[in-house]
């Protein structure tokens, strides 16, 4: 890859993964993920924002666009560590042991962090809220931003060119031809849609109070451009992505979509065989429906679609007196992202004593769920069941149609 030029003196340094890894261990990455750092050019100083992990290629990636821009060793001031993340650090021992006299500039927690993760000490200073850094003719900015989503995470600020260099906070997943949102092709805005969201909801949704919090502080700040470390950077419509992660944020307490997830799983077909009842009483009142069965749709495209969703439907038979574990483990995870006060309605067959629902119930108080029904049953559903199924889900269906 070449560098990108998004201001004069302003370059993305990048690199695209590709779809051998999860990410973070856990999150499938079918069309890859970008990883963004930045180099400014002052008159007097030059600075890199966020590294990399030598992951896929993308340190000798990096230092091959670094030579190409005339910053290699002795050409380089400072270092911004917006967030510790290895993703954005995992390479720090072998950059800053060929640029040793580089200054590391962080966050007054990331510190430690750097410390106990690279054993680095020389040369890292924390910088304060708000605190300026002249590199002549360029001026960073930077603002504490904690727990978006690591707490040590901060912004950076370029105030000549109403840069934000955002690191994790409005990013995407997938790789991108282009660098910017206005050069991307109609199948790659499609895909940053869905990129984004899904993004979101693993990455992020947990901490939608910070981001909230985040948002309200830059408010203030001129923004031409957003310049996060995954995904494409927004230099036609800034105000787009910022008020996008607005609106995922407010997911977490409401409002959301007007839409169902109907997140099911069985193992002989006796669960299955109420779906179609579920969907068409969902349907009868227009509200879109996600349907997604577990385990065979990964835990992250699942999040997905029940983050930005008004509706939740669980469907899942009991197994050694309890949940179907695939979907104890999908509960899990949805608990840990905040997924709250959702409509709810829980479906599933048992053999002969139940447990499931004791189970769910737990999970349902836990998260705080607004249960509108449960149509348990044992062996296969009756009419009476698939009656009772239709009319349940046409009723919550109404409700969050409004
Ligand atoms: C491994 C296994 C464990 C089960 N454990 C229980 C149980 O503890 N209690 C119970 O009532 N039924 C139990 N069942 C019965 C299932 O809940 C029952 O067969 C149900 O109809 C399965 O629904 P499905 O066809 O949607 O998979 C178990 C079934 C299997 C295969
Ligand atoms: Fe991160
Ligand atoms: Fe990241």
């Amino acid at each position: 890859m070449k560098p990108d030029t998004l201001a004069d003196g302003v370059f993305r340094v990048a690199a695209k993964i590709g779809n051998r890894d999860l990410f973070e261990g856990i999150w499938p990455i079918p069309d890859g993920v970008m990883l963004n750092s930045y180099v400014v050019k002052g008159s007097e100083k030059r600075v890199l924002i966020d590294l990399v992990k030598d992951w896929d290629g993308a340190l000798a990636a990096v230092n091959k666009q670094l030579d190409d821009l005339a910053v290699g060793p002795g050409n380089l001031d400072y270092i911004v560590i917006n967030h510790m993340e290895p993703d954005h650090t995992g390479a720090m021992a072998r950059i800053v042991a060929a640029y040793p006299e580089v200054e590391i500039l962080c966050s007054a927690k990331a510190v430690p962090l750097i410390k106990h993760f690279y054993k680095i000490e020389k040369n890292v200073r924390a910088v304060a809220d708000g605190e300026k850094l002249d590199l002549g003719g360029k001026t960073l900015q930077f603002f504490m931003t904690p727990n978006i989503h690591w707490p040590e995470t901060m912004m950076t600020y370029l105030e000549e060119d109403q840069i934000l260099f955002s690191c994790d906070a409005f990013g995407s997943f997938g790789r991108y031809e282009s660098c910017f949102d206005d050069e991307l092709t109609e199948e790659e805005k499609t895909k940053l849609f869905s990129e984004t969201e899904r993004y979101y909801a693993n990455i992020v949704s947990s901490f939608s109070s910070f981001v909230t919090r985040g948002i309200a502080k830059l408010a203030l700040l001129g923004i031409r451009m957003v310049a996060p470390s995954h995904g494409v950077v927004w230099r036609k419509e800034p105000e787009k992505i910022i008020n996008w992660y607005g609106t995922l944020a407010t997911y977490m307490n409401g409002p959301r979509e007007k839409e169902v997830a109907v997140v099911w799983s069985s193992m002989y077909g006796n669960t299955e065989a109420l779906l179609s009842s579920i969907v068409k009483g969902l349907e009868s009142e227009g509200v879109p429906v996600h349907v997604l069965q577990v385990p065979q749709t990964h835990e992250s495209f699942v999040l997905e679609k029940v983050w930005r969703s008004e509706g939740l439907v669980i469907g899942m038979p009991t197994y050694e007196y309890k949940m179907f574990p695939p979907m104890y483990h999908v509960l899990d995870i949805l608990e840990r992202s905040h997924v709250q006060g959702r409509k709810t309605l829980r479906f599933g067959s048992f053999g002969w004593s139940g447990g499931a629902q004791k189970q769910f119930d737990e999970f349902s108080t836990a998260m705080k769920l607004d249960c509108k029904g449960v149509i348990e049953y044992q062996g296969s559903p009756t009419e009476e069941d698939k009656k009772k199924a239709y009319e349940l889900a046409k009723a919550m269906a109404k409700e969050i149609k409004g």
